[in-house]
């Protein structure tokens, strides 16, 4: 961070996927407008939210972050948004069994519009335009007018993520959220599915523990933590002038935090050191992420580091790896060695989507469930190895029934893309498939767990009780 910082001192450093304005002062003032506009998280919440990372680096929790690649004007409807949450709700229930202790959630929501391009154009047929780069910049639809980045969009990203982040609020806090209603989802979920049959076992050792608490008196009305949860806003800061405009001092501690969200973080292809993105990240005080490809070298990150998190701040920094399947084994270990080495507390997180993207021979951009769960197990595998705790996963999902990704239990076909493929950039897992990945991961966590402790762990109740 520079010795001045303040929320514009990344402008006049080098940047990557700045969208091109034709009209500066239109921006400019639509710039100015967000700045009088309320803040839409309050820095108290950060805090908390980076107290519950801290606890993920050391080992104590464990970290469920997911939700669209891209949140689009199109798809924005209240029925999305509530199922996305049940879907992470209910994968989380079964993460927490899994793992044994609490499970911070996250989403990709509220905020995620802003998306890094491979190119700066895209051409079609002999025509040329500005590439899509997320829908607060420019409109999806290949014509010339939609491609014109629009500063008005900006506002109605804002007011979307309002009303998304106000019903989030509302389901997390007014018994939407109770955890027998979100037990009772995947007890459907395995009833009504065959995909689901085969986590039956798992479901009724969840279904035996609730009972034994009720017993004990645990109940929704007896105990908040059943009846209510926590739940968490995140988006990658690309697009500066946004967050710059969202971004206040809390008047608390007089530290600056971007109140577009809770979390925000560094995408793989804007972590340059001396960049105008590490810089922006640098001076606010939220809890910041970090996507980590295969491209990153120790040094490298080791000097992101410095400049994130130079006070080595628990909860502070959470490390997003995206190696791919096949590069994970022999990419991730150098990494954690260097940041073991140099005694760097972070929070390793698995994104398991974005190093496993191809196309499909019907030209969609997909990922194959399969290669997704292996490069979760190849990360676990590398963690094990190393003695560190991989402290959480990122996925991109829906709770929508879409056919962007191939496989799981549905065994989605390549002819099948076709039939709900809604997605404004990169494939996202169905209700079904994250869930049957959030079982695989539990059984996973659960045999680790075993491994450690040469026997069943701590007791269920005790583990259902630190659920939410
Ligand atoms: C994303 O998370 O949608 C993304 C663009 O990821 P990455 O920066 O890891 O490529
Ligand atoms: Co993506």
């Amino acid at each position: 961070m520079s010795p001045q910082w303040t929320p514009q001192s990344w402008r006049g450093l080098p940047i990557r996927q700045v969208p091109g304005y034709a009209d500066e002062a239109a921006l400019n003032r639509v710039e100015e407008t967000l700045r009088h506009f309320p803040p839409l998280v309050f820095a108290g919440e950060a805090r908390r939210l980076k107290a519950r990372l801290g606890d993920v680096a050391a080992g104590r929790a464990f970290l469920l972050q997911g939700g669209d690649c891209a949140e689009s004007f199109a798809e924005f409807h209240p029925n999305n948004i509530r199922d996305t949450f049940k879907v992470l709700l209910q994968m989380a229930v079964v993460l927490t069994y899994g793992a044994a202790c609490p499970v911070v959630k996250v989403g990709r929501m509220a905020g995620q519009f802003a998306k890094p391009r491979s190119s700066e154009t895209e051409t079609q047929n002999g025509v040329t335009l500005p590439s899509y780069r997320g829908d607060i910049i420019n409109g999806l639809d290949f014509a010339a007018a939609a491609r014109e980045p629009d500063p008005q969009r900006m506002v109605q990203a804002y007011s979307q993520s309002a009303a998304t982040l106000n019903l989030l609020r509302a389901f997390a806090q007014g018994g939407y959220a109770d955890l027998h209603r979100v037990h009772a989802w995947n007890q459907d979920f395995v009833a009504d599915s065959p995909q689901g049959e085969r986590y039956r076992a798992l479901a009724d050792r969840l279904t035996e523990t609730l009972d034994f608490m009720a017993a004990c008196g645990l109940t929704s009305e007896t105990t908040p933590q059943i009846r209510e949860t926590e739940f968490y806003t995140s988006h990658e800061a690309l697009f500066l002038a946004y967050e710059e405009a969202l971004t206040r001092v809390d008047s608390t501690t007089g530290d600056w935090y971007d109140c577009s969200a809770h979390l925000v973080w560094l995408g793989d292809r804007t972590r340059q050191v001396d960049g105008a993105h590490a810089e922006f990240l640098a001076g606010i005080k939220n809890p910041v992420g970090m996507k980590c490809g295969p491209s990153l070298e120790p040094d490298d990150l080791l000097r992101l580091i410095d400049k994130l998190n130079p006070a080595n701040e628990p909860g502070r920094l959470t490390l997003i790896t995206r190696m791919g399947a096949d590069k994970v084994a022999a990419r991730l270990p150098p990494l954690i060695r260097a940041v073991q080495r140099e005694g760097r507390q972070v929070v390793w997180c698995i994104d398991p989507m974005h190093g496993n993207t191809i196309t499909s021979s019907t030209g969609y951009k997909t990922r194959v469930f399969d290669r997704i769960l292996d490069e979760v197990h190849g990360a676990f595998a590398v963690h094990a190895a190393e003695g560190t705790h991989a402290g959480g996963v990122h996925f991109e999902l829906t709770g929508q029934n879409v056919t962007e990704c191939l496989g799981g239990g549905q065994g989605l076909s390549e002819a099948a893309l076709a039939q709900n493929y809604l997605t404004h950039c990169d494939p996202r897992l169905n209700a079904s498939q994250a869930l049957e990945l959030a079982f695989e991961i539990a059984e996973a966590l659960k045999r680790e767990r075993q491994q450690r402790t040469g026997g069943n762990g701590i007791g269920a109740a005790s583990r259902l009780a630190a659920a939410k």
